[in-house]
């Protein structure tokens, strides 16, 4: 059997580094990475770190506009999958890449497997919530990692090929903890254990709005605490256009170039609080007991704010201050993405089935 993986984005390759191997115990798999991410920091310090196999296609295609970007995808995978005659086709998440991997393949009548299928912010101006949207009503087998994820696509009708397996991310993580590495990358950094704060910044509702940028950036800086902000490409560019400044932060906010995967979990394993507006950083401030703070005003990851490890203050300074001053966290985040086997019930249902 044949199974073609297509990749493209930082969290993806964190998702097929847990996956990937499953895959090959069973099958021939053949690993597409679109090039969406591209920067060295952005992409090949995954497949190093993680000893993710090396792609057996590359299809540089590079940033865009989200329709050229999806459509120059969407060409460069049919011709893979036209050659390659895969029979079936894995997709992760919810990027233009995972977009463009589902559709060509359904084009093709190839059997489309999501990896995190189910999740839904209820907020359609994401672009995520859109690709999620539409991937989930076009594969073949669904894999959710909630049961929140399950419930939503039952709500949209969809219920044939969906099994509920957890979360792959939670697979990896748990590999990566730990705390000797943790304790020498602290050293490394010059960082205290729970003495600083994690940020990541990288969503277009933040970092395409000034405003709301700036209001991150402001009370970061004057959270009176060390924070360590790996700024992602997209953030950078956007702090340069809008000239927000650091300046007058009292050197508080250690900006560095994105991490990779054994890097970034350190840091966060030893943070204090995560400040961010990622999907996955999210998750995984809550499989380590890590206070969340998010910089959006709904979550595709409602377990973590129902449990109470996860605080949603969007981009709005005063809240943002506050949660990083009060925001405690009681008891032990109870257990809501699996049992650390996604990755291997996933690869059986796709051989299998
Ligand atoms: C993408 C995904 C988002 C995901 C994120 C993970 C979509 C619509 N968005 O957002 O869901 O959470 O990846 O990180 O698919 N850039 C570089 N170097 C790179 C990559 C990007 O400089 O290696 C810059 C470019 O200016 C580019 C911008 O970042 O225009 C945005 O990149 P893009 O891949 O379009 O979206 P992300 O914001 O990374
Ligand atoms: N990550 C990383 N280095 C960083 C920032 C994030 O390795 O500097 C990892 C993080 O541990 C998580 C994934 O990247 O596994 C999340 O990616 P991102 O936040 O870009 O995307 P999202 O999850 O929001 O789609």
């Amino acid at each position: 059997m044949k199974v073609a993986s297509v990749v493209g984005t930082r969290p993806q390759f964190v998702k097929a580094a847990a996956l990937s191997p499953e895959i090959r115990r069973r099958a021939e798999e053949v690993l597409i990475h679109t090039g969406q991410h591209y920067d060295e920091e952005m992409s090949r310090v995954f497949f190093d770190a993680l000893h993710i196999p090396e792609p057996n296609y590359d299809l540089g295609i590079g940033s865009g506009s989200h329709g050229e970007q999806t459509g120059r995808m969407l060409a460069a995978v049919e011709e893979i999958l036209e050659k390659e005659k895969p029979d079936s086709v894995l997709v992760y998440g919810d990027t233009n890449s995972t977009l463009a991997g589902a559709l060509a393949a359904a084009k093709l009548h190839i059997p489309v497997g999501h990896v995190e299928a189910g999740l839904r912010s209820h907020n359609r101006s994401m672009p995520e919530e859109i690709n999620r949207i539409m991937v989930d009503h076009i594969s073949t087998l669904l894999f959710a990692p909630t049961r929140i994820a399950v419930e939503n696509l039952k709500r949209e009708g969809v219920e044939k090929g969906v099994h509920l397996v957890g979360d792959v991310m939670y697979d990896l993580a748990m590999r990566f903890a730990s705390s000797s590495k943790s304790r020498e990358t602290l050293r490394a950094m010059g960082l205290e254990s729970k003495g600083y704060l994690l940020t990541t910044v990288h969503r277009a509702g933040n970092t395409d709005d000034r405003n709301n940028l700036e209001a991150i950036v402001e009370a970061l800086k004057e959270c009176g605490r060390p924070v360590v902000f790996p700024i992602h490409p997209r953030t950078a560019k956007a702090i340069r256009v809008a000239r927000i400044s650091f300046q007058r932060s009292g050197g508080n906010v250690m900006r560095i170039k994105p991490v990779d995967y054994p890097t970034f979990i350190s840091l966060l394993t030893g943070a204090e609080k995560v400040v961010t507006d990622s999907g996955g950083v999210q998750k995984e401030a809550y499989f380590f007991g890590i206070p969340c703070i998010t910089l959006r005003e709904e979550t595709e990851w409602p377990e973590t704010v129902e449990a109470g490890w996860n605080i949603l203050v969007g981009a709005r300074k005063r809240a943002i201050l506050k949660a990083i001053r009060e925001f405690e966290p009681k008891g032990k985040p109870a257990m809501a993405f699996g049992d650390g086997h996604a990755a291997e019930r996933i690869a059986a249902i796709v051989v299998g089935g």
